[in-house]
């Protein structure tokens, strides 16, 4: 990398960087050294969501009801890697503070408790819960394991089960699977909603290469309706985790139907990856003209993402797993394995003949967000700004700028450096975390930089968001259009930031931003 080692430190920077040096609230020397407190260990995400303790992947039954978000997720209590699974839980208020809860499903009978969702059943279609209440109903692929042993091709099944007392204790449904298998190897992960237009409940769920819909006045009883995509997309790898949902065209009264299937391996940068289809559902039918991928984030370790139902203002959330299959099984932490990503709004927008689906932190995670120094930053010709601060790892930076030839560069004092940096002539972003810290526990982690294509950025300045926590980062370009989220594992958190301008004119950042990130966690066990 051409980097130019020349370096400004501005006397403002100097004084609001030091000036932070001494903070209690979020201190970092004490994230290190105390690694025996709860949610202080090596790693443990500040601001994001992972479990207390052993292994999680994808999220499920993200679901609103009577003021509480909940988070399902996919949890195998006994051990930090990928075994028998249940859903473990966990609820918010406000999509940004999180309460552990007990498990909700474990598994029985009829197998393992695989991905699904979660629904609140208004009308007590189900008859689940006493006239005039609602229930909320959990849609889920029961797994197999003998099954799957003795190679039959009908393990994987739906089930369902219902809480009447808003996600504390479940029961299963006794007439359990609602929908059996007729011989289809990976036949899972039902996306259930209400559609209001058939006035039915549509699950769509994933059948190895393409997308089956269902139709039930009940969720107990599914009628087949059709099925998509075995021809268009992504197909390097089997299909996962489906999403379908409405969507508003930003700036028009146009409405589109969303698909977000995710594909596990052959994601652009390698592994897993989350691909989506912008079309029309007539409440049967998926339709799109859409032939080719597109990828809703561009990572390496943003997984299995769905969305929330009946969420009260209308905006459509998402969360995602933050990790790959490729490694997900080796990432160095001891006490728990792998986090969820920050709550993301997604949005429609029109730019040129696309439909761009856009993905962008929740307005309320400002919150958590203190204000540590702003300016507007010029960058001369060639010249590198330099900025040392102890938060780095527990921070957001974000700034506009029109120029794309730059480095953004994080090191630390074992010699970590991570990596960002837009190639104008490729018109691509990239993201470095080969010399990032621990990168040796599995050789698909860092075998080579990830790549995003950014060439439909705007002429005037765009905004880039940066989100970083001990052990992941995202990045957000032009308000989502473009991002990116990957774990990182430096030895330390970073304490040096260059900026370097790789072009020959002066490079400006508009309300160029370093921000402290709150944690989420009650620091008491
Ligand atoms: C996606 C996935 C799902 C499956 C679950 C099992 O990561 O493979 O398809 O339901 O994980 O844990």
């Amino acid at each position: 990398m051409n980097r130019i080692a020349f370096s400004i430190l501005l006397a403002s920077a100097i004084f609001v960087f030091l000036g932070c040096q001494d903070k209690t609230k979020t201190n970092a020397a004490a994230i290190e050294v105390n690694a025996e407190q709860f949610y202080k260990e090596n790693y443990r995400p500040q601001y994001h969501f992972s479990p207390s303790k052993m292994w999680m992947n994808d999220p499920n039954g993200l679901v609103y009801n009577e003021g509480i978000y909940h988070l399902f997720y996919q949890y195998y209590p006994d051990d930090i890697v990928w075994g028998p699974m249940h859903w473990g839980h966990a609820v918010s208020e406000d999509m940004i503070h999180w309460e552990q809860k007990p498990i909700a499903l474990y598994p029985d009978e009829n197998g393992y408790i695989f991905s699904g969702s979660a629904v609140v059943d208004k009308n007590n279609s189900s008859g689940f819960a006493e006239r005039g209440s609602s229930p909320l109903v959990a849609i889920y692929t029961y797994h197999d394991p003998d099954g799957e042993k003795a190679n039959t091709d009908t393990f994987q099944t739906q089930g369902i089960a219902y809480s009447l007392d808003n996600g504390n204790s479940w029961t299963k449904y006794e007439a359990n699977p609602v929908i059996g298998n007729e011989g289809i190897r990976d036949f899972r992960d039902p996306k259930v909603f209400w559609h209001n237009e058939s006035q039915s409940w549509i699950m769509v769920l994933v059948a190895g290469d393409h997308a089956k819909f269902y139709r039930s006045p009940n969720l107990k009883e599914w009628t087949y309706l059709s099925e998509f995509g075995s021809e268009v997309g992504a197909h390097g790898g089997v299909w996962e985790c489906p999403d379908l949902f409405q969507l508003p065209v930003q700036g028009s009264d146009n409405k589109k139907w969303v698909l977000l299937i995710s594909i596990n391996p052959n994601a652009p940068n390698g592994g897993s990856g989350t691909q989506y289809f912008i079309g029309e559902f007539d409440g049967t039918t998926f339709t799109s003209h859409q032939q080719e991928a597109r990828w809703l984030d561009w990572g390496r370790d943003n997984y299995a993402g769905v969305t929330y139902n009946d969420v009260p203002g209308g905006e459509r959330i998402f969360i995602g797993w933050m990790s790959n299959w490729d490694y997900a099984r080796d990432t160095p932490t001891k006490e728990w394995r792998s986090a969820m990503t920050v709550a993301r709004e997604l949005t429609l927008k029109k730019m040129g003949n696309n439909y761009e689906l856009l993905n962008y932190p929740l307005d309320q995670f400002d919150k958590i967000v203190q204000p540590e120094y702003k300016e507007n930053l010029v960058v001369g010709g060639g010249k590198t700004h330099h900025f040392t601060f102890d938060h780095f790892n527990e921070s957001e930076i974000r700034f506009r700028t029109a120029l794309r030839e730059f480095e953004i560069y994080f090191s630390n004092d074992s010699g970590d450096t991570l990596l960002l940096s837009m190639d104008t002539e490729r018109e691509e972003f990239i993201l470095d975390r080969r010399r990032s810290g621990k990168v040796d526990f599995h050789e698909k982690f860092a075998p080579g930089v990830q790549r995003m294509p950014v060439g439909n950025l705007p002429k005037d300045p765009f905004e880039i968001r940066i989100l970083m926590d001990w052990s992941s980062i995202e990045v957000f370009i032009n308000q989502g259009q473009y991002v990116m989220t990957s774990q990182i594992f430096p030895n330390e958190f970073y304490k040096e930031l260059d900026i370097t301008n790789l072009n020959s004119s002066d490079l400006i950042f508009l309300d160029f931003k370093v921000n402290v990130v709150e944690p989420i966690w009650d620091q008491s066990p």
